[in-house]
């Protein structure tokens, strides 16, 4: 069985990092991630530099880039002004966001969910005409950090509405890692029965240390893609305290050992993960590369 990994560490990872990371080293970052045999490298967000300081310079990263024929650039779009930047820059998928909580929304997007739905139908609208594909993700998805628990139905309405506006999968993100296996899989049925299998993936944040347990629940439920951050770098500026994704060394350890392939080497990618802990002065995230070493 193949499960496809989305690396997120580019953008999720580095886009709430207190130090500046060069344009250069972003560069570096997504060129050796798409050498490890990673299918989809999320490499940047067109989103207002006022609010994420950390994602200027996106569409010198895409420019930079050296594409690889086995690996998709997917960029965060959160409005039409996003949206164009991340097409003239040569991007073939964008990633709407959205969430399941009206304060989360407010606080990340400045808007209600409603409008946030609005917005992206004219995303959606502009990239069916370019031929760019769409990603729907949700935030939230088990818990918020304004308003706590979060009703499963409205992970639902809100996944189903931007499936059914055209996006071709929808990420459903544990925002704050407060979720564990059985509501992950409690979480998952209620989207699967609105939204087909194949068109979800999973987005654990690893906040509570969750997040690969959640991943195991998820695959046994049927989900086949999930996301993950290179040395589990990462947080949302929106969500304090919130750590970074589960890393995508650990993820890949177990999915290989249950028999899973993810194409990728795991030997290359602890490499990759040593390098930007290094290059951002810490101390490698992943489990299995500390064991290792
Ligand atoms: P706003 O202030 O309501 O926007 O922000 P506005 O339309 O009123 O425009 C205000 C200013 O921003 C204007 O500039 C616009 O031109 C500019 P000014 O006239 O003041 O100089 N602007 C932009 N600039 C660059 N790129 C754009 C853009 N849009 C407007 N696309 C907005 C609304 C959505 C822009 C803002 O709230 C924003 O950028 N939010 C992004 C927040 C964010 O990036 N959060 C992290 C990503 S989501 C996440 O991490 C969760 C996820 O990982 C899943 C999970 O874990 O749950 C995906
Ligand atoms: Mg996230």
């Amino acid at each position: 069985m193949t499960i496809t990994i989305v690396e997120v560490g580019p953008r999720d990872g580095l886009q709430n990092e207190k130090q500046p990371v060069s344009v250069a080293t972003k560069i570096e970052l997504i060129d050796r991630l798409s050498a490890t045999g990673l299918p989809v490298v999320e490499a940047a967000s067109f989103v207002s530099p006022k609010w994420v300081p950390q994602m200027a310079g996106s569409a010198e990263v895409m420019a930079g880039i050296t594409r690889h024929k086995g690996t998709q650039y997917p960029v965060l779009t959160p409005n039409l002004k996003g949206y164009e930047a991340a097409r003239d820059s040569g991007a073939k998928i964008v990633a709407v966001f959205g969430a399941a909580s009206e304060s989360f929304s407010q606080k990340n997007i400045n808007c209600s969910i409603d409008e946030s739905l609005e917005r992206f139908a004219s995303v959606l609208e502009a990239a069916k005409t370019d031929g760019i594909k769409v990603r729907g993700y949700v935030s939230c998805v088990l818990g918020c950090p304004y308003e706590g628990e979060v009703a499963l139905a409205d992970v639902a309405r809100v996944s189903a509405a931007l499936y059914e506006a055209g996006c071709y999968e929808i990420s459903l993100g544990d925002t704050i890692g407060v979720g564990t296996p059985a509501r992950a899989r409690e979480m998952l049925r209620a989207v699967a029965n609105e939204v087909p299998m194949a068109a979800l993936a999973c987005h654990f944040h690893d906040t509570y240390g969750q997040a690969l347990a959640n991943v195991f629940a998820c695959v046994e439920e049927g989900a086949r893609v999930v996301d993950s951050s290179i040395s589990g770098l990462g947080g949302c500026p929106y969500a304090k305290g919130a750590t970074g994704n589960v890393a995508t060394e650990d993820m890949v350890y177990m999915l290989e050992g249950l028999g899973m392939k993810t194409g990728i080497d795991l030997e290359k990618l602890m490499e990759v993960g040593r390098w930007i802990s290094a290059e951002l002065d810490r101390s490698p995230g992943a489990k299995v590369t500390n064991a290792r070493s």
